[in-house]
């Protein structure tokens, strides 16, 4: 049984969303914007925010589409009205951010009744060696940029997932998950692509901590990465729907004669 890439887990989980006012929570330098792109069904608008201004100017500069902006601005106070834009995204960030409860309580103010808000998050469970791999290097990673003054967590496991999301109390959820587990763990290509990412963090290591042991354990990694290989972490994407409130459930049933 060969097990569904990520593009195709994304094209289920994304497929039969209408976007229209699309909210792209903690953009980076856009990348997801892609994957939105090709997988929603449809959309008006997209709209890209980060805290992190040069990722906001590396995004306008990659991205530069009518449909689609960027905008610098904070997650836990995001600058746009109760109920005033359609479809809300947050992809690979839970772990990054410092108040994960309060941006997706900003992420649900802003959606409407209806709305869908869609949470794609790695996760730490249920991973072959090659993948144990790929989560070392990462927890490292994290590691590095909390030496240097970063908010990056330890990924979640699959049920911490879950409860983050649990507390935005969405209705209509469905969960997809991508597990990489047919992709060659020697492939060279993607070896090459992780060891560029190790030696990227080698060099901000070196340039700003003096974190000898840090260091060590990027050599360790990088000669692990060699030994056994690399297989990307496993992906959670959760989707669900933002609930009516209870009077406009009544309002917009057939029939019915009041608040429940
Ligand atoms: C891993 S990157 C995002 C990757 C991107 N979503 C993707 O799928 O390609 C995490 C991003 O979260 C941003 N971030 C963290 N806390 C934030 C906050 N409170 N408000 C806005 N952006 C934040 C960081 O600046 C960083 O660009």
């Amino acid at each position: 049984m060969t097990h569904p890439t990520l593009a195709e887990v994304l094209g289920q989980a994304l497929g039969g969303i209408a976007g229209k006012r699309v909210l792209h929570v903690c953009t980076a330098e856009g990348g997801f914007i892609h994957a939105l792109v090709e997988h929603l069904e449809s959309y008006a608008r997209i709209i890209g925010i980060d805290a992190s201004l040069d990722a906001v100017r590396t995004a306008q500069c990659a991205l530069d589409h009518e449909d689609i902006g960027f905008i610098h601005m904070d997650a836990e106070c995001l600058a746009f009205r109760d109920e005033s834009l359609d479809t809300v995204n947050l992809s690979f960030s839970l772990h990054h951010l410092a108040d994960a409860p309060r941006v997706l309580g900003e992420m649900k103010r802003v959606l409407v009744p209806g709305g869908h808000a869609i949470i794609s998050e790695m996760h730490r469970d249920g991973q072959t060696e090659a993948q144990l791999v790929a989560a070392r290097i990462h927890q490292w990673a994290a590691e590095v940029d909390r030496a240097l003054g970063t908010v990056h967590r330890r990924t979640h496991t699959h049920q911490e997932i879950v409860d983050h999301v649990d507390a935005l109390d969405l209705c209509d959820v469905a969960l997809y998950e991508f597990i990489d587990v047919d992709s060659d763990p020697s492939d060279a290509a993607a070896i090459e692509g992780v060891r560029g990412y190790i030696d990227r963090f080698m060099l901000r290591l070196r340039g700003a901590s003096t974190d000898r042991a840090l260091a060590q354990r990027g050599e360790e990694l990088r000669r692990q990465l060699y030994q056994v290989g690399f297989q990307r972490e496993p992906v959670l994407v959760v989707v669900g729907k933002k609930a009516y409130p209870r009077t406009q459930i009544a309002a917009r049933s057939p029939g019915s004669s009041g608040p429940l």
